[in-house]
């Protein structure tokens, strides 16, 4: 996970022999770019997580350990054929990724389900930079609780260039005294704030450490992917900036304090490492009740004495601007439910209904969707009234589409550009956009446990 600025350059061209090759003039006679899809196996394993032997039964892509860090370029075409060799069906959902509906990786919806040995190829070209995610849309509290879950870097060629990059993707097991997998939830913590994982882990390790150059500055690629917990995270040791929340750019960088990252959010850091040969930098999780370190950054070399003020802004991702003057209001009511039975579902249904998004329950990914939350017409800007009168915080994610924070009834918010906000108990946000990817997208919490016993819906663009 380290990238000095050297591999950087490696990793550059290794992605442009596998993926950017100017292809064949196609019929219409002009000359496309195209691109040799990597492949990724989704398949069973064992991983070694803790000190009691290998963890079996773990799921992952590619060669077995952690998922890959997928790296693509903006703008660029990038192709991956899914080949599934678990004993159940599978897809892939790009969390963050604007790009076609067909290639969303969400079962009925918008894909038909992989099966076992059968194979399935995405293609698209990403619009914007940035650090995204991969995971499973079928049977997800399973599939992405035993491993399925990836980093993507989006690079922009434009970007400022650091010293050295780290990428961590933090989540947690749910494993017994033996190193093994115990049951995923119980349905009491469902219908609280979701079922914890026992083991926490950054790059599929226990509190790692990594070397980074001295008074370097290092951009740290954070993912929280794990499908329960929400950070609150804080750095040790350093000064630090927020550059980027959940792939975007922040309007203007501002130092680190502490920052809550639900589940499927990503932060972007630069990281101004000490000066002192030797000197350890900690990631820590401060909102358990005993602080966690999550990772650690060690200086190495000589100083090499950079300044964060010499830090380029990095550029913004091109975003439509919703004009909030003609925008329509949305009204979503994100609430829970009585317990009546969920629609039954082969993909991952847990069996419970404790959540809803404006009363109706829906677990996802079932063969007979409820209607849309809400149809929205292609080009036109809306305002999505967020409202939370549960006693739980609630990462609630968009598919396709990126919005950006209006306002809150109970905090200050920046303008942010995002496709999941942390709402929080009691709290109304208003969120805008502009309907500019046609299709159906999955608007659901990603606490997995509250979007798989109900609260998940889609919004309709047309
Ligand atoms: Cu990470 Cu439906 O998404
Ligand atoms: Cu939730």
């Amino acid at each position: 996970p380290l990238l000095t600025r050297r591999n950087l350059l490696k990793a550059s061209a290794v992605a442009g022999a596998y993926g950017l090759g100017i292809g064949a003039a196609n019929r219409f006679g002009i000359a496309s770019e195209t691109v040799d899809p990597i492949e990724l196996v989704a398949h069973t394993t064992q991983a070694s997580l803790t000190d009691q032997g290998p963890t079996r039964d773990i799921m992952t892509y590619g060669d077995g350990g952690m998922p890959p860090t997928l790296r693509m370029v903006r703008g660029k075409p990038f192709a991956a054929n899914l080949v599934n060799r678990l004993d159940e069906p599978t897809t892939i959902h790009w969390h963050g990724l604007r790009i076609p509906n067909r290639m969303d990786g969400v079962p009925f919806l918008t894909q038909p389900y992989v099966y076992t040995e059968d194979t399935y190829s995405y293609e698209f070209t990403p619009p914007d930079a940035g650090t995204f995610w991969y995971h499973p849309h079928c049977n997800t509290l399973t599939q992405m609780g035993h491993g399925m879950t990836g980093v993507i870097v989006v690079e922009n060629p434009d970007d400022p260039m650091f010293d050295a990059e780290i990428t961590l993707n933090l989540r947690d097991w749910r494993l017994g005294g033996d190193g093994q997998f115990i049951a995923m939830f119980k349905p009491r913590d469902a219908a609280r704030s979701g079922t914890f994982g026992t083991v926490r882990t950054a790059n599929w390790k226990r509190e790692p450490q990594y070397d980074a150059p001295a008074g370097g500055l290092v951009r740290v690629r954070i993912a929280a992917t794990d499908v329960t917990r929400i950070y609150s995270l804080k750095l040790e040791g350093a000064a630090a900036e927020v550059i980027a929340i959940d792939g975007n750019p922040v309007p203007s960088r501002f130092a680190l304090d502490v920052l809550m990252i639900g589940p499927g959010q990503r932060l972007d850091l630069a990281v101004r490492m000490p000066d002192a040969e030797g000197a350890v930098v900690r990631l820590e999780d401060v909102r358990a009740s005993s602080v966690q370190t999550v990772a650690s950054f060690r200086a190495i070399g000589a100083s090499l004495k950079r300044e964060m003020g010499d830090l380029a802004p990095l550029p913004a991702n091109p975003v439509a601007e919703p004009d909030l003057a003609s925008a329509k209001e949305v009204p979503f009511i994100l609430s829970a439910t009585a317990e009546d039975a969920a629609k039954d579902s082969f993909c991952g249904s847990l069996g419970y209904s404790f959540w809803a998004i404006n009363r109706v329950p829906w677990p996802g990914d079932t063969a007979d969707p409820t209607a849309p939350l809400a149809e929205l017409k292609l080009g036109r800007s809306y305002i999505f009234d967020l409202e939370n009168p549960t006693p739980r915080t609630h990462p609630i994610h968009l598919h396709g589409m990126s919005f950006k924070v209006i306002s809150s009834s109970a905090r200050p918010v920046m303008p942010l550009v995002t496709d999941t906000y942390l709402i929080l108990p009691d709290e109304k946000v208003k969120l805008a956009l502009v309907a500019d990817n046609p299709g159906d997208w999955v608007f659901h919490c990603h606490i997995i446990e509250h979007q798989k016993t109900g609260m998940t819906g889609y919004v309709r663009v047309v």
